[in-house]
């Protein structure tokens, strides 16, 4: 990637190859193409991309605004630009868009043994709330839920259960 800079913007239907063979390079359990298609046709859906400075996407987020929470679904760098900022970036405006639709948390699985992922989620404030046994398959492995507060002001009663 020639610069570091990226800009955040909705995911469209023309970054689907892109996307989709990023997920299949990185994920033993890809989302198919179909499913990226589906994703972008659903109302509850925030699904962004983030866009180098050749128009190229370099990393997605795929995540449902429902009820009053945005459950993060997926999220990916590409490998040659990953400690740069984007998974951050990407992190960012899904809780932007996610309180702007009135959601207060933020809660996602992650692979217990997948530590990038997990350094990422710990410094954007994400707190483990509990644990599914063999939730994934390729390889077997638990998931740790974790959970963000991203409305303090309307939080009350999540901050309450997780303290
Ligand atoms: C997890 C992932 C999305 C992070 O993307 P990224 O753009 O590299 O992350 P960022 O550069 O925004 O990192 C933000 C912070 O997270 C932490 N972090 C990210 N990757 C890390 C790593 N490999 N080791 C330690 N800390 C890491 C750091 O604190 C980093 O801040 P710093 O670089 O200022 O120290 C990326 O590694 C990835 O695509 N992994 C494969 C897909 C995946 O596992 N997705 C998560 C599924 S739940």
């Amino acid at each position: 990637m020639n610069g570091d800079r990226v800009h955040i913007r909705p995911m469209i239907g023309t970054d689907i190859p892109q996307v989709a063979s990023m997920e299949t390079a990185v994920f033993p359990d890809p989302w198919s193409a179909g499913a990226f298609e589906e994703t972008l046709g659903m109302t509850v859906g925030i699904n962004l991309v983030a866009i180098d400075e050749q128009g190229q996407p370099r990393g997605y987020l795929c995540a449902q605004a429902v009820a009053d929470e945005i459950q993060i679904h997926n999220i990916a760098v590409d490998p040659d630009c990953r400690r740069r900022g984007i998974g951050r970036q990407l992190l960012q405006e899904a809780e932007r868009e996610g309180t702007a639709r009135g959601a207060v948390c933020a809660i996602l699985e992650v692979r217990v043994t997948n530590t990038a992922a997990l350094a990422m989620y710990g410094r954007m404030g994400y707190r483990r709330i509990g644990r599914r046994r063999a939730y994934y398959c390729k390889p077997v492995c638990d998931a740790l839920v974790l959970l963000k507060v991203i409305d303090g002001v309307h939080a009350e009663s999540v901050r309450q259960d997780v303290r």
